[in-house]
């Protein structure tokens, strides 16, 4: 993004971040003039250089930085404990409800003189962003900078939550802010030969032919819009570790590896490795992996003594084991506990994580045996070791019990580790959603899941609580001063490429947008953000109205968003029942793709019903994996939720939902309403034209030309399909064929 030029802009690749000049430029805060920071520590000078870039482009005048005070009125980006004059601004409670990477701003029109003794020459109005941390300043700068943008569209502040108030003896603006979760990370699934692995929008911006790439300006600006929502971890290879990934964590690619991590580094961000199970077999030449091998794990703290001397702030490791054909702790007949707690012991004294994640399933299952149940897998292995890692490992549980599936439960692992760190993995890149060819904003998706109640400690142990450390092992919130439950929080796989856009579907950037600042604020509304994310991303000459925000733009869009989950889930697999889609590439309907594979996939459909029986009556048991009051819900016909039913249930196409409707004509009507709504989003898009940037107008349109046109395929498929085993006609008498 240092380019600032137009071509760039057209192409969406500021995404957020693209500071439109305000109309109202003339109108420029006196406080804006002027930066004062203080420490040269490089996390603060990359938050002044960040406001220093936003202002300038903004009002087309570049404030100075300054590292002593002025007598004109400034902004002052400061810690407490380096920055006299912010911490003066804020009283020892104030500054105690601050954590360590949240901030304050406080903006006043006055400065009370009695408050800046020691900066008598300062007057005028002032604005102080100010942390524990520098990264909690960075956070604050870009907080500042989406308000300010608020504010000069003639709109509302974008910060619902900020306490932001006009009088004018008080501060014009006062915010606290503190992220819920102490881990927000994102998971890189990129090969070194440039591929990514599940990734829609172009070729890794990390690697190209098995090397670094020499393009570190755009790994820059990917950091910028990572910090910009407060993503501060980043694992920057794929969990499958093929042969050439294996060797990062060898000095044929540990300079590269510290090359990205001071990359990163500037922007508060930590990187984590993906490693290789088996690496001791595959890199030191030893006969096994086994982890209570004493020559393996030698081998280990070894390699963690090599690779930290590299990089001593790695954040650590992430390990995909047993699963999907990857070497773990299984070959020698030990468990995932043995696994993560050697490589822990190993990272320990640097500091260091073991991020394990808990996708472990049988992929080789037979299709005839109806009682081994997929879902099952991740509890069945893990619950038994709840309570046996060591206290810098984390389990990366995914949402669902499957995987990333466009409706699932919420997996039942989460609530059931009550003595284990946990991760909640979510997915931004659309692998079984559209693929960022589809618009499918994923935002509520999440917000379902992070609002959901296990009930494992009483009412009120929702995910959120649960992910974010403050639900404690008895119930009780954790202490912040316990390091026991400190290594909490969300990761997601993101949805980036070197495709200009960074997304492919200029539309998909709101998830990315919208997985940081959720995984920051959980109780921001999906509406919230998308509202936030259309202010920010189509302010200024992408709108064409010239007049800021136009009234047009923001309603319709961030209605596109909202709706485009329910509109893609009413056209693809129905009522919770998943997977038909193509195997291998997962794009397009087919309902029996997965039907007789050996990946524990199945819907069952015959010619009088459909579903998956996991009922502890009649079924897998699988729903007894869940408490009381939910295991109860799921477990009858009568009290789960349609969304759900063919999750937990096999029924025939006659039985009749809350909804009032057949389970065949639910089918039918959804996919009819379905592919009617998603050329609905493209009729929506083009009547914007007018308000729109010409060639953002363009590249969108063309995915949703797309999308319209594959929903109706996936319309016809699947009513096809269904039509035909089930011999029942659509009382509506539509085209089926
Ligand atoms: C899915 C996905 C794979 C990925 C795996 C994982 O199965 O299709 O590409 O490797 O999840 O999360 O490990």
């Amino acid at each position: 993004m240092s380019n600032h030029m137009d071509v760039q802009k057209e192409n969406g690749y500021d995404a957020w971040l693209h500071y439109p000049r305000s109309s109202h430029a003339e109108n420029r805060p006196a406080w804006c003039n002027v930066i004062v920071v203080t420490g040269g520590d490089e996390v603060l000078q990359t938050a002044a250089n960040e406001l220093q870039r936003g202002l300038t482009s903004m009002f087309g005048q570049q404030p100075k930085i300054n590292d002593v005070p002025v007598d004109v009125p400034f902004i002052a980006l400061g810690t407490f404990k380096d920055h006299p004059l912010v911490a003066e601004r804020f009283s020892a409670e104030e500054q105690a409800d601050v954590n360590a990477e949240g901030y304050r701003i406080r903006g006043t029109e006055m400065i009370n003189p009695a408050q800046s003794a020691s900066y008598d020459a300062i007057k005028g109005p002032y604005v102080t962003v100010a942390g524990q941390t520098a990264p909690g300043v960075l956070y604050g700068v870009f907080h500042l900078l989406r308000w300010l943008q608020g504010r000069l569209d003639g709109e509302l502040p974008l910060q619902a939550t900020s306490k932001s108030s006009e009088s004018s003896d008080g501060p014009f603006l006062d915010v606290l802010s503190n992220p819920v979760n102490p881990i927000r990370m994102i998971n890189h699934w990129d090969n070194m030969d440039g591929s990514v692995e599940r990734g829609y929008a172009g070729a890794s911006i990390f690697y190209e032919n098995n090397a670094l790439t020499k393009n570190m300006d755009r790994l820059r600006d990917y950091a910028r819009l990572l910090a910009s929502v407060g993503i501060q971890s980043l694992s920057i290879n794929n969990v499958n570790v093929h042969q050439v990934e294996t060797e990062l964590i060898t000095d044929k690619y540990l300079s590269d590896v510290a090359r990205l991590a001071a990359i990163f580094r500037a922007y508060g961000i930590q990187i984590y490795l993906s490693i290789n199970y088996a690496s001791p077999m595959q890199l030191g030449g030893l006969t096994t992996a086994d982890p209570l091998d004493p020559g393996v794990a030698e081998w280990w703290r070894a390699k963690a003594r090599e690779v930290y001397a590299a990089v001593p702030d790695l954040g650590g490791f992430v390990v995909k084991a047993d699963s999907e054909n990857r070497p773990g702790p299984f070959s020698y007949g030990r468990h995932h506990a043995d696994g993560a707690n050697m490589l822990a012991d190993a990272l320990q004294p640097y500091g260091g994580r073991i991020i394990w994640r808990c996708f472990v399933y049988d992929c080789k299952q037979d299709w005839r045996d109806r009682k081994t149940d997929r879902a099952r897998a991740a509890f069945d292995y893990f619950k038994p070791l709840d309570g046996l890692f060591r206290d810098n490992v984390i389990l990366q549980i995914k949402n669902g019990p499957m995987d990333f599936q466009v409706r699932e439960p919420v997996s039942p692992l989460f609530g059931a580790l009550q003595a284990t760190q946990v991760l909640l993995e979510f997915q931004i890149t659309q692998e079984y959603t559209g693929q960022q060819r589809h618009l499918c904003y994923l935002v509520p998706q999440w917000k379902e899941v992070l609002d959901f109640d296990t009930y494992t400690q009483g009412k009120g142990s929702t995910i959120k609580r649960i992910v974010s450390g403050s639900l404690g092992s008895n119930g009780s919130p954790a202490s912040p001063s316990s390091t026991k439950y400190t290594n909490y929080g969300i990761a997601a796989v993101t949805n980036i490429g070197a495709d200009t856009n960074w997304t492919g579907h200029l539309l998909a950037q709101s998830n990315l947008y919208g997985y940081g600042r959720l995984a920051w604020d959980p109780e921001l509304s999906a509406d919230e953000i998308a509202d936030e994310w259309v202010r920010l991303t189509f302010g200024g000459y992408r709108n064409r109205s010239h007049t800021g925000n136009s009234k047009h733009l923001v309603p319709a869009i961030k209605k596109m968003l909202l709706d485009s989950w329910n509109i893609y889930e009413s056209y693809t697999a129905p009522l919770g029942v998943g997977w038909m889609v193509s195997p291998d590439h997962h794009y397009g309907p087919d309902v029996d793709g997965y039907e007789y594979s050996m990946w524990g996939t199945y819907h069952f459909a015959d010619c009088r019903g459909i579903g998956v029986d996991r009922t502890t009556t009649t079924g897998t048991g699988y729903v007894g994996q869940y408490c009381s009051p939910q295991a109860d819900i799921y477990e009858s016909t009568e009290t789960c939720p349609d969304e759900l039913l063919l999750f937990f249930h096999h029924v025939p196409y006659t039985h009749v939902l809350h909804s009032g409707q057949t389970v065949i004509q639910h089918i039918y009507d959804t996919h009819f309403e379905g592919a009617e709504r998603a050329a609905n989003l493209r009729d929506t898009w083009v009547s914007l034209r007018d308000h729109l940037d010409e060639a953002i107008y363009a590249q969108v349109l063309e995915r949703l030309e797309h999308q319209t046109e594959h929903a109706q395929e996936w319309r016809d498929r699947i009513n096809t399909y269904f039509y035909r085993k089930s011999g029942i006609a659509d009382q509506k008498n539509r085209p089926i064929y």
